[in-house]
């Protein structure tokens, strides 16, 4: 498959480049005055400062400023259309985390991830492991802007949006990760496998378990997948007793 040039850089995870002043990869400081859109077409320079400019600003966030960055954040065009960004929920100190695909509009309405049908699904699957939103679990999502008329987020906008989730994987420090759909599997592990090829096996990100299940808007138009999606979290429980068990996910940062 030809990729086109775009393409190539959102693999690259130095897209877009079209507002790379705003990006959570730009150094403060580091830019001029002049709007991207003023300079014209990207050229080489644009990207060699897009991917050399250091992530320095991003990794010494604290969480507060994480929050206070994403809130501002105009990395991407998803954020034309947002009533809000939406950074997650959740235990700051968690065992679990859910990453999803991006807010809908109630989430994109209230502030908080999966907070319509889907979210009931979660909350559900979470009661059923004894686990309750908000204590030892955090839920966050690949992009933090909502998708207009909820379309999958594109290649170039998780990637804009990854080192935002990266951050607070780094702060969060969670002893499991579970992905939820093919967009976290995309922004987290760079795979775009069939989700039905990457179940029931183990991956890791920076030392921390990682397992895939289904997103529970598919569940919910799939609703026999529900049995393997509980698989799936059993799987995912016996991966964090590991790491409760071995204290792994401390060695990690
Ligand atoms: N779907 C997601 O992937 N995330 C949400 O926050 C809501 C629905
Ligand atoms: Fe920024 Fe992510 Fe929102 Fe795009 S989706 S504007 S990268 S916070």
């Amino acid at each position: 498959m030809k990729l086109t040039r775009e393409q190539m850089l959102a693999e690259m995870g130095i897209a877009p480049i079209w507002r790379l002043r705003d990006s959570p990869f730009a150094a403060a400081g580091a830019e001029d005055d002049t709007a991207p859109a003023e300079r014209g077409r990207p050229d080489a320079t644009d990207v060699i400062a897009a991917a050399t400019a250091p992530d320095a600003a991003v990794d010494s966030l604290d969480w507060p400023g994480l929050s206070a960055r994403v809130a501002q954040c105009r990395a991407c065009p998803l954020c034309e259309q947002r009533k809000q960004a939406v950074l997650g929920v959740g235990d700051l100190d968690p065992d679990w985390l859910f990453v999803g695909e991006g807010p809908g509009a109630e989430e994109d309405i209230k502030g908080e991830p999966f907070v319509g049908q889907a979210g009931k699904l979660l909350d559900n699957m979470l009661a059923a492991l004894g686990i309750a939103r908000g204590r030892k679990v955090y839920i966050g999502n690949a992009v933090k802007c909502r998708p207009p008329g909820n379309r999958t987020p594109e290649a170039g906008e998780m990637a804009a949006c990854r080192p935002w989730l990266e951050r607070q994987i780094a702060l969060l420090k969670p002893k499991v990760i579970v992905l939820l759909g093919k967009a976290a599997v995309h922004s987290v592990l760079h795979d775009d496998s069939s989700l039905a090829s990457l179940r029931g096996r183990r991956f890791e990100y920076q030392g921390i378990p990682v397992v895939v299940t289904y997103h529970p808007a598919y569940l919910l138009r799939n609703l026999p997948e529900k049995a393997k999606a509980w698989e799936d979290l059993l799987f995912a429980r016996r991966c964090l007793r590991e790491t409760l068990a071995t204290g792994r996910s401390e060695l990690a940062f």
